[in-house]
């Protein structure tokens, strides 16, 4: 351990110095030579002394001569509007809104939040924190105003950029009176908010602190890039972990250029110049990467995908957008699909579109299942490959690398290692396990570039949760085997966190809200299976001595306490109440078991167990609410 830890100190003490050495070593496991030592060679930026995120994915291609390319195309079902941004348009709207927080004295080393959807507004505002090298902290919208407060209080971010409204399908949503009310409940308070106000739903009546967007922008002039150094911190985000505050993911500059670039080569095959979508959003690792900065940072032309993958306005919106704008690779959760094809289960959508652009389609973000996975290659007559990553690897780190590796899919698994990730299989002492069987997903240390580089505020989290579980490695979190040709299977989380629609919650965090009801003695929450969404959570509540109100008004209050404390994309749907809950002799609630018995799976009493008769109890009550 203590080995990381120097390497980790060298790394933020001398950070040039630092990648230059490692980039002659090439340490990564398999790196290949050819990435670190051609022209592109991204430590070779840093001496350029030009490493600067916004610079590298806007300026650079202007100068090479690409400034009418299309940089951005944003597609609103919701609003019914397009709209494509070339490289140039990009330049101007970026740089003149960095140069206006510049004038509210926003600089390098400050903070700022941005809770938006997904509009072009969120892109540029994004690109500005980084041309001024702000560490920007991006906050999904479907988080709650306590969610909101949570990120504000931990990153003290100067000024917050938001937008008046979303929509969902067919609801406006709020955004700014959520700003509003996340600064009443926060300790910090931001100077500024700026307002990009759209024309939809209500108008809110302006606060102090309010800037409006447009006025700033128009009002500002240009300005250049701050240069940073290989570790200037891009960005952090916020996802869940174990305990019930989310860890703020903290993801440096130069390593995760180098490690997108790559990314957008060799794993999903695009070529500068290409259009690439992912069906994400830029409030979640996957929008960071590969909405924003990876396919910018290739030049390629990125998809802004205002929608769902049904109901804006059918099952069809996925084969619309890949055929009209000719992607050439796409990425999207399985759920998504799961959803699809729900609707349109023969494919018949299908036919009315052109997909010739298109070379592969990859999934992540939850497992997929073979079934989902069968129907869509057999659909689109293209490889359909599942790969492995979380918010604290930031790119890919088990897939096919399409532009190197044999296409060779095996259904189930997540394909093999990405070079730089030394995955291994191990037992709770980190002995190294057979092919075939189960046990920790984890990462020979060092990682490599692009990982994060520690939690904010939090540095002893970083340590004791990610490297110090199993000496020597990363700790990723994940269950799972290897077989014997090296294809690496996910078999899930390994700890309290579950994976709800591609959308990471942590059940520790639901369980704390669920406690402080007033009704409620103790619960568990844990995820069980379901059709479309892959999870979902299901809580089990044990009431207050005396306590006689109805099961379904508790379930009613318990649900609006989640969906008002977490968001509404904690979509808890099920509160049963119990007389008491499985636990060890000492005490400890036993989730897992929950879990089985809820999913049908085989499980085994542990021998630890405090009465082995509330299994039979819990039965019951799964039959009862036809769980
Ligand atoms: N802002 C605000 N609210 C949001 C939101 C956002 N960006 N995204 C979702 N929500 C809300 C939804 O409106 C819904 O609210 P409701 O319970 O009041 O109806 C709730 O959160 C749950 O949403 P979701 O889990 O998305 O379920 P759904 O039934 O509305 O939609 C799918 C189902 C499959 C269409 C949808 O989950 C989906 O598109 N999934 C793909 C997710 C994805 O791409 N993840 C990327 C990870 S890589
Ligand atoms: P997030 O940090 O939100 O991207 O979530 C990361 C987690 O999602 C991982 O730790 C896995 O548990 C899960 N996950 C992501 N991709 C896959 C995949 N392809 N197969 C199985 N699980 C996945």
């Amino acid at each position: 351990m203590e080995v990381y830890r120097d390497f980790y100190k060298k790394s933020i003490e001398n950070p040039k110095a630092f990648w230059q050495e490692q980039a002659q070593k090439i340490s990564w496991h398999q790196f290949p030579k050819t990435i670190l030592s051609n022209k592109q060679n991204y430590p070779q930026w840093f001496a350029d002394g030009k490493l600067n995120m916004s610079y590298l994915c806007i300026d650079k291609h202007i100068e090479d001569g690409y400034g009418e390319e299309i940089a951005v195309i944003y597609d609103s079902p919701v609003t019914n509007r397009k709209r494509t941004i070339t490289y140039n348009e990009l330049h101007s709207e970026v740089a003149r809104l960095a140069g206006g927080l510049h004038k509210m004295g926003v600089q390098k080393g400050d903070t700022v939040l941005i809770y938006m959807p997904m509009i072009p507004q969120a892109v540029f505002s994004m690109l500005a924190c980084a041309r001024l090298g702000v560490t920007h902290t991006v906050v999904f919208g479907g988080f709650a105003p306590n969610e909101l407060a949570v990120r504000i209080d931990d990153c003290k971010p100067k000024v917050i950029l938001t937008a008046s409204s979303g929509v969902e399908v067919d609801r406006i949503l709020p955004y700014k009176p959520f700003v509003d009310s996340a600064i009443e409940l926060a300790t910090h308070k931001p100077q500024y908010v700026i307002l990009f106000k759209r024309l939809l739903g209500a108008v809110v009546p302006d606060k102090e602190y309010d800037i409006d967007y447009k006025s700033l922008v128009t009002a500002s002039s240009e300005i250049d890039p701050v240069i940073v150094e290989a570790n200037h911190p891009l960005y952090v985000l916020h996802t869940s972990g174990t305990t019930g505050k989310p860890k703020g993911i903290v993801r440096d500059t130069g390593g995760y250029a180098t490690a997108l670039k790559f990314s957008m080569g060799y794993i999903y095959n695009v070529k500068p110049g290409e259009v690439f979508w992912a069906a994400s959003d830029v409030g979640w690792v996957v929008g960071h990467s590969f909405i924003v900065y990876g396919p910018l940072l290739n030049r390629n032309t990125t998809v802004l995908f205002e929608g769902k993958p049904v109901k804006t306005p059918d099952a069809s919106a996925f084969w619309r957008i890949i055929s009209e704008y000719n992607v050439k690779s796409v990425f999207a959760a399985p759920t998504a699909i799961r959803a699809i094809r729900k609707e349109d289960p023969d494919g018949l959508m299908l036919e009315n579109f052109d997909l010739s652009s298109l070379n592969y389609f990859f999934l992540a973000g939850e497992r997929s299942d073979t079934a989902t996975v069968e129907w869509l290659t057999q659909k689109i007559n293209r490889p359909v490959i599942d790969h492995w990553w979380q918010t604290e690897s930031g790119w890919p780190m088990a897939s096919i690398m399409t532009k190197i590796d044999d296409v060779k899919i095996k259904y189930g698994s997540v394909a093999k290692p990405v070079c730089g990730f030394d995955i291994q299989i191990v037992d709770e002492e980190g002995n190294q396990l057979p092919d075939d069987k189960e046990g920790f997903v984890v990462v020979k240390l060092p990682l490599p570039p692009g990982t994060l580089m520690g939690i904010w505020n939090n540095e002893e989290r970083f340590f004791s949760g990610y490297l110090e579980q199993i000496n020597g490695y990363y700790f990723t979190g994940d269950g799972g085997f290897k077989d014997s040709e090296g294809y690496l299977y996910i078999t899930g989380r390994v700890d309290d966190v579950i994976n709800v629609a591609g959308h990471r919650l942590s059940t520790a965090e639901m369980e704390e809200v669920i406690s402080s009801h007033n009704m409620v003695a103790e619960c568990a929450v844990f995820g069980i299976h379901d059709e479309i969404k892959g999870q979902t959570p299901l809580a089990l509540v044990v009431t207050k001595a005396g306590n006689d109100v109805a099961e379904s008004v508790i379930e009613q209050e318990v649900i609006a306490k989640i969906r008002s404390n977490i968001g509404t994309i904690a979509t808890l749907k099920r509160v049963i109440v119990v007389d008491r809950l499985p636990k060890t002799r000492s005490g400890k609630i036993l989730r897992k078991l929950l879990r089985d018995i809820a999913d049908k799976k085989e499980y085994t009493i542990p021998s630890t167990i405090d009465d082995p008769e509330i299994i039979n109890e819990i039965i019951q009550v799964y039959k009862q609410h036809k769980i």
